[in-house]
């Protein structure tokens, strides 16, 4: 039996609630280009890059944009969603989720941040935890978004750690679909309809007790 030897956590939606903030910015944005974007077709945007969200909005509303355009409005969406994090206090953070990290920790767990956002690295020193990660891969370092297993692949090879040996922690289906395409298991955070590929599901990060690891050996 081989132990799990990395958790990687996804940040939005999983470490706090800012995949909330991404949503009310879009919303915002859509809402100016005339369309009124649902929290179901919200759980498309998850995950996957600003340009990428943008362009699902745009096809939902089907409108056209020069890349020009499609930059000023990218900006404008992102503007807002900075505004929001940078009210957000260290508190925000959902509960538990320092413990875990903690108890993995002391298990010999390394710990990696696998998120598609480029405002990981501000969002996670504004919740005074980025001395938590052993290795940290945002959208600033990848060419390709979450389903693609870019992002979790960087993470296991900064962590020294083979993809087969790590979880990861999502709460959207294409992080889900990159987990699994990089090899790893993963638990999804969230609606197990939503979330049915991944190896278990739970609502919070937080309930997840690490003897639940052991599911997870191979
Ligand atoms: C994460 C979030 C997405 C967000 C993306 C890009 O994947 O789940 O909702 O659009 O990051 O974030 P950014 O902060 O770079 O716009
Ligand atoms: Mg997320």
């Amino acid at each position: 039996m081989n132990p799990v030897k990395a958790v990687i956590f996804d940040l939005d939606g999983v470490i706090v609630d800012t995949a909330h903030y991404h949503f009310l910015a879009w919303k915002r944005l859509a809402k100016e280009l005339g369309v009124d974007l649902t929290e179901q077709q919200n759980e498309r945007l998850k995950g996957v890059s600003r340009m990428r969200s943008l362009e699902i909005i745009l096809s939902l509303g089907g409108i056209t944009l020069s890349d020009h355009e499609k930059e000023k409005m990218a900006n404008r969406k992102n503007s807002w969603f900075v505004d929001y994090v940078e009210r957000m206090a260290p508190e925000e953070i959902f509960p538990g989720v320092k413990q875990l990290i903690h108890e993995l920790k002391g298990k010999g767990i390394k710990i990696g941040l696998a998120s598609a956002s480029k405002n990981a690295k501000t969002v996670i020193q504004l919740l005074h935890i980025q001395n938590e990660f052993d290795a940290v891969v945002d959208g600033t370092m990848i060419t390709h978004s979450k389903p693609h297993p870019e992002i979790f692949l960087l993470a296991a090879h900064k962590l020294g750690v083979e993809p087969k040996d790590c979880v990861v922690f999502e709460d959207a289906e294409a992080g889900v679909e990159a987990a699994l395409a990089a090899g790893m298991k993963c638990v999804g955070v969230g609606s197990s309809e939503q979330l049915h590929k991944a190896n278990k599901v739970i609502s919070k990060t937080g309930e997840f007790k690490i003897s639940a690891l052991e599911e997870f050996q191979v």
